[in-house]
């Protein structure tokens, strides 16, 4: 049968625009090749980095052409299969594009525990969560008295890194783009405190909700937050440097802060690339699963229908209007 598939129309200048992209029809998938995986999506997971991906300004992979198979991880499920390690049934996580079904290779796929809610596969126990996992235990390596700051907070990096840190004992204070976000990280994500960014005296009650300055900061979105936060840092503070989300759009010069503050805290600014602990996956899986399970973390997704839905459900991403981890439900979980 034909499915639908989600392409680029053009190529993004600046920030991509849901104007940016067209839903196709493709003719129905031949059989699986010899390593293959015939799969049907369930859940698409829209992420930061493919902004600037779609621009070939990612890791320094090339950008997609018109009407190519977009990057974009799914969770989904093998319809058939030509590889020794997968049968049908199995639930996948694989870069599909943005599609109703697809063919992928069975050594590029992974296969996920159907225990957990499948789409948590892409979000909270995926990529974002490893992200998270990784900054917080193993860069950072949070632990019991520590004062925990994270930008993006109500974010799939920034809440779990938040919910991981009050895990492990540290007092956590997040900063959010409007108040719903700061509601939904107080009180889902359980953080100790939240300021709203937009407000003009935010750096004020962020410094009075820190005490004595952080002691460690997960930064996930650029100079506007890092600009106020360094000068308040405790000295030997560790800075987990994820993400510049509010840079993505950028083609200038590279994002630069007087660096007075990192010497006179003798902090640390360690950079993260979530690629370096893909072989640590499990772990985080192993921790955060039974987490997930017991409420000790929550899984807040912001839904829409249809891969159709796919360009404005990323325009609302890129524009920070989502509220939890930006997905596109395809499919059913189970058929
Ligand atoms: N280093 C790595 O390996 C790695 C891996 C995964 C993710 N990341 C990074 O981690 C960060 C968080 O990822 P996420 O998936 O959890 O994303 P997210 O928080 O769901 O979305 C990004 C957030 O960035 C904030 N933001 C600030 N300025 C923005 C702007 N000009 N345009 C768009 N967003 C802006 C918005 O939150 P507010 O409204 O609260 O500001 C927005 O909701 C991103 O920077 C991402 O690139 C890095």
């Amino acid at each position: 049968m034909s499915y639908l598939e989600t392409v680029l129309r053009r190529a993004p200048a600046g920030v991509p625009v849901a104007a940016d992209f067209e839903t196709v029809e493709r003719p129905a998938l031949r059989a699986p090749a010899a390593g293959e995986l015939a799969v049907r999506v369930i859940a698409l997971s829209l992420d930061p980095y493919i902004g600037p991906r779609l621009r070939g300004r990612h890791m320094g992979e090339p950008a997609p052409a018109p009407g190519a198979a977009l990057p974009g991880f799914t969770v989904s499920q093998v319809m058939s299969s030509a590889h020794a390690d997968f049968r049908a049934g199995d639930f996948v996580v694989a870069e599909t594009g943005w599609a109703e079904q697809a063919l992928v290779r069975g050594d590029l796929a992974r296969k996920v525990d159907p225990a957990y809610p499948l789409s948590a596969h892409v979000g909270v126990l995926g990529m974002p969560g490893l992200t998270a996992w990784a900054g917080v235990t193993q860069l950072a390596r949070v632990r019991e008295g520590d004062v925990f700051s994270v930008d993006a907070a109500a974010g799939p990096v920034g809440g779990t890194a938040g919910q991981i840190a009050r895990n492990l004992g540290a007092r956590t204070v997040g900063i959010a783009g409007g108040a719903a976000k700061c509601a939904l990280v107080r009180e889902r994500y359980g953080f100790d405190a939240c300021v709203d960014y937009r407000e003009a005296d935010w750096a004020d009650r962020y410094k009075a909700a820190c005490g004595a300055g952080p002691t460690v900061h997960f930064e996930n979105v650029g100079l506007s937050v890092y600009g106020k936060v360094f000068p308040l840092l405790q000295n030997y503070a560790r800075v987990v440097l994820c993400g510049l989300a509010e840079h993505y759009g950028s083609d200038g010069p590279p994002v630069s802060y007087p660096l007075g503050p990192i010497v006179g805290k003798r902090a640390s600014v360690l950079g993260l690339v979530v690629y370096d602990f893909y072989p640590r996956l499990a772990e985080w899986v192993a921790l955060g699963g039974p987490w997930l399970l017991e409420g000790r973390l929550a899984l807040v997704e912001d839904t829409s229908e249809g891969v159709a839905s796919a360009p404005a459900q990323f325009e609302r991403l890129l524009k920070g209007q989502h509220l939890g981890k930006a997905l596109v439900r395809i499919g059913a979980d189970r058929v």
